[in-house]
């Protein structure tokens, strides 16, 4: 069995096909080899135009397996290539639930091997595609809010040809199957299991009614045929990475958007937006991935151009009040959000960070103009405050510029919408794809995980045409490893415009590289991974690192084996290997149990039949504790 075959396109390697950026030539190869070429020094690299350097704690670390064992709590695992999860010994693992897990009774055996979920029950199990989660102590209960990112067509529908829907209720189907799961979980003795007609169970889909709010709410830019005040946006799209506000709520970030949107007819002249160039910027256009647009007018951006700028937002769901309607934020900016990372300042303002995961895209950062303390009103805090976006130095400074209309020359409502031209107008460093934002709650930093940029070259632009050479965070060419870029705010404070950073860690090959691809000093055989995506810190100040990359453990990820999940120390710059995934899949998504005695952990996009055995790979929340009962972070 070509067990490559049981595997679908990620959505990053769909929108890597549909959304090319311009192709490299005979001359940038040559270019690029020689640069490659060039003599790298292990550890502290002066590279093109930027210096790369690492944290103290990378340099100096011993890396030896047996050191790493010694600085964690749990023996380091090998790779592994296998259609199973591995864990340490003292560890186990179970499922919580799984792609078409009933939330209510009367959706009991809802999921079939063969069909997968008929549409009459799609919207009372748990979606495809687990990503960002997090974990609400709700009443002395404990609700889990759980990302679907997107949908595998040929699982879900596989009566029709590739997947493509046929009708309106198979969009509906694949809509109801995306989104955003909130449910209760609790102990039954043998484990966590969804509480079933829980109360405070929910599904929030491609059709869940929300509001906006912020300066793009009621704009003319989202009005729509269907929503002429330009208030109430319909679903939520590409539900990627995850936050959790300080008054416990869950944020829920919209990613790949533009990959939803279509059209049935040629555009021909037609000018359909104040700024046709928004559309090129954030890749919409040509057909839709699902082809929504032929069942959905909704979709069709020739008949409702405004609908993709309701998209692509951060969005704030109430897990305590089922009946509460979702908000859409636009003072955070829209563009392809990977997570949400909110902090405070030391005045007291609300900071969240933010990446926007595309080849050469930006980091931001949002800062409210109110302040908050615990017990206070939260009105006003997403919606009223200032977007930053970073520019990282060579002399390892940086600093966030802010995005007003004086510094961009655009209305605050188009700035908004289109974040990404407003960070170009003021030469926002270009990033191998800002993935999660992690912020340590026991230091003032935070990191960034640049999962790759394939694309990364010396004559390499993004799509809004910003120079994609190498440059100080993202020192390598045909980045295919990544890196974790940190920065430690300056006066100790995130409100603060200044910052000064490092690489945490440089993703490498060590075993079939000895250049600057064979990654940074704590990076070793015994380590090794590629692609570091999602990124979470526990309440001890433990980094864990979740991949999503190339799985195929050959060529230059020979040795890599499937994704995986690894802590990091962030003092000592060690990092060890905790899980591995079935094969096939992305790991993505952590959260813990109240206790902390559980932790939650996301498999997406499986291969094979993983877990069932027999029919079909069903993405799944698992659980993993240690045998002794102590806490897993
Ligand atoms: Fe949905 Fe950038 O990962
Ligand atoms: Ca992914
Ligand atoms: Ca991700
Ligand atoms: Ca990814």
């Amino acid at each position: 069995m070509d067990i490559k075959k049981t595997v679908d396109l990620s959505w990053d390697e769909f929108d890597e096909l549909k959304d090319p950026r311009p192709a490299e030539n005979e001359f940038d190869r040559v270019v690029e080899s020689a640069i490659s070429r060039r003599g790298m020094l292990k550890g502290i690299v002066a590279f093109g135009s930027g210096a790369m350097v690492f944290g103290a704690g990378a340099l100096t670390s011993a890396t030896s397996a047996r050191a790493q064992a010694a600085a964690f709590p749990f023996e380091p695992i090998p790779t592994a290539t296998d259609f199973d999860i591995h864990v340490p010994d003292g560890y186990q693992w179970k499922s919580v639930v799984r792609w078409g897990d009933a939330l209510w009774s009367e959706a009991d055996g809802a999921y079939s091997p063969e069909t997968g979920v008929a549409v009459a029950m799609s919207n009372k199990v748990f979606g495809e595609n687990t990503d960002g989660m997090e974990l609400f102590a709700v009443d002395g209960k404990q609700v889990i809010a759980v990302n679907s990112e997107y949908v595998n067509p040929k699982i879900n529908l596989p009566a029709a040809s590739e997947g493509v829907p046929r009708s309106a209720d198979e969009v509906r189907l694949l809509q109801n199957l995306q989104g955003v799961t909130v449910m209760e979980i609790a102990d039954n003795g043998e484990g966590y299991a969804v509480v079933k007609d829980s109360p405070l169970n929910r599904r929030i889909d491609h059709n869940t009614k929300m509001t906006m709010d912020g300066p793009v709410a009621g704009a003319e830019l989202v009005k729509t045929n269907a929503d002429p005040e330009g208030m109430s946006p319909l679903g939520t799209l590409n539900n990627c990475g995850s936050g959790k506000t300080l008054w416990g709520t869950y944020l829920t970030c919209e990613e790949n958007f533009n990959g939803y949107f279509g059209t049935t007819e040629a555009m021909q002249d037609q000018k359909p937006i104040q700024l046709p160039a928004g559309f090129s910027r954030y890749g919409i256009g040509g057909e839709g991935r699902y082809a929504y647009e032929k069942f959905d007018e909704r979709f069709d951006i020739s008949k409702e151009p405004n609908e993709p700028h309701r998209h692509g937002w951060i969005v704030e769901i109430d897990p305590a009040n089922p009946d509460s309607t979702p908000v859409k934020h636009t003072a955070l900016g829209r563009f392809k959000h990977e997570n949400a990372a909110m902090t405070q300042a030391v005045d007291g303002r609300i900071v969240v960070y933010m990446g926007d995961d595309e080849r050469g895209e930006f980091m931001y950062k949002y800062v409210s103009n109110g302040t908050w303390a615990v017990g206070q009103p939260t009105d006003g805090l997403l919606s009223d405050g200032t977007l930053y976006v970073a520019k990282f130095k060579d002399d390892m400074s940086g600093e966030w510029l802010a995005l007003t209309s004086e510094t961009t020359g655009m209305e605050i409502t188009d700035l908004l919408v289109h974040a990404r031209m407003a960070g170009s107008h003021v030469g926002a460093t270009t990033m191998d794809r800002p993935e999660w934002i992690a912020v340590n709650p026991v230091k003032t930093e935070a990191y960034c995980a640049l999962t790759n940029n394939s694309r990364r070259g010396a004559d390499a632009v993004n799509s809004g045409g910003d120079s994609m050479a190498p440059n100080a965070p993202n020192t390598r060419e045909t980045n295919n490893f990544g890196q974790i870029v940190r920065w430690r705010p300056e006066g100790e404070d995130h409100g603060a415009t200044g910052f000064t950073w490092d690489l945490y860690v440089m993703a490498g090959n060590p075993e079939v590289y000895n250049n600057e691809y064979s990654g940074s000093d704590n990076v070793t055989p015994g380590n090794m991974f590629n692609s570091p995506d999602g990124m979470i810190f526990d309440s001890k100040g433990g980094l864990w690192i979740q991949t999503d990359g190339n799985y195929s453990n050959e060529g230059e990820f020979e040795g890599q084996g499937n994704n995986q999940m690894l802590l990091g120390n962030t003092e000592t710059g060690e990092i060890a290997r905790f899980l591995t995934g079935p094969y096939g899949c992305e790991v993505t998504g952590l959260c813990w149990s109240t206790d902390r005695k559980v932790a939650f952990v996301g498999i997406q996009h499986p291969g094979g039949s993983w877990p069932d055995g027999e029919g079909k790979p069903r993405s799944s929340v698992i659980q993993v504790w240690r045998e002794d009962g102590e806490t897993v972070g």
